[in-house]
């Protein structure tokens, strides 16, 4: 019998049950133990996990994806713009907090987690996208450059690992326009995953 790949779908959530809520966490927890954490280098407590993700929900300028492998969710990006203050910036948009837990990983998540993010941007009217990742998370470090994401510099002191400094990469984006493309049959606002491999 022939074994069909489980559907991904890339959603943007407005609130997390608490069955999601534990999926995200379990999936960051495997992502940081598997050394690829967004930061963290150890698993906090589940609750600062929770309280993570839970905060970004609440801050109006932070926009959340997550990516579900059939029921589960697997891994997140952040979208954050700057202030509305910050009118000289109002245009620029930053991802960050992007993984996939290691066993949904290769199926096209963190593209269309980033695609989602780009393609909501577009939207809100940013034009540029920029993102940092420290040089040892190669696959991240391909997928930016796969999608387009142009390394401007580099710091030497980007981070700390295990008592090493780590060289950080930072990259930028301009986004296309695509005016001529017509989304308006796309209702769900929920599931990105028609707009995110449409475009
Ligand atoms: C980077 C990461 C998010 C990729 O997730 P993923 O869902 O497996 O990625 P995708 O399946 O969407 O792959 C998209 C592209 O990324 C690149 N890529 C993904 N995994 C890769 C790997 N192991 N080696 C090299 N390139 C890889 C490729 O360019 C790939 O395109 P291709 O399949 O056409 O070659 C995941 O490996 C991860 O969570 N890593 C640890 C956390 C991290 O580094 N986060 C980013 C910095 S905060």
């Amino acid at each position: 019998m022939v074994k069909r790949a489980a559907p991904i779908n890339i959603e943007q959530p407005h609130a997390l049950s608490g069955i999601e809520l534990a999926d995200l966490c379990e999936a960051a927890e495997s992502a940081i133990i598997d050394g690829g954490g967004f930061g963290w280098l150890k698993p906090p407590p589940r609750k600062t996990l929770e309280a993570f993700w839970n905060g970004v929900l609440l801050v109006p300028d932070k926009t959340l994806f997550v990516g579900r492998v059939d029921a589960r969710l697997a891994g997140s990006a952040i979208l954050t713009r700057f202030p509305r203050n910050n009118e000289a910036q109002r245009h620029t948009g930053n991802i960050s907090n992007i993984f996939v837990a290691p066993w949904a990983r290769g199926r096209g998540l963190a593209r269309g987690l980033v695609r989602a993010c780009e393609l909501f941007a577009r939207k809100q009217g940013i034009t540029f996208i920029n993102l940092d990742v420290r040089a040892t998370q190669a696959a991240a470090v391909r997928l930016y450059e796969s999608l387009d994401y142009t390394r401007w510099g580099e710091n030497q002191n980007y981070a700390i690992v295990e008592g090493k400094p780590v060289v950080g990469f930072y990259y930028t984006k301009r986004l296309k326009t695509h005016p001529k493309r017509n989304t308006s049959h796309l209702r769900s606002q929920n599931n990105l995953n028609d707009i995110v491999s449409s475009y």
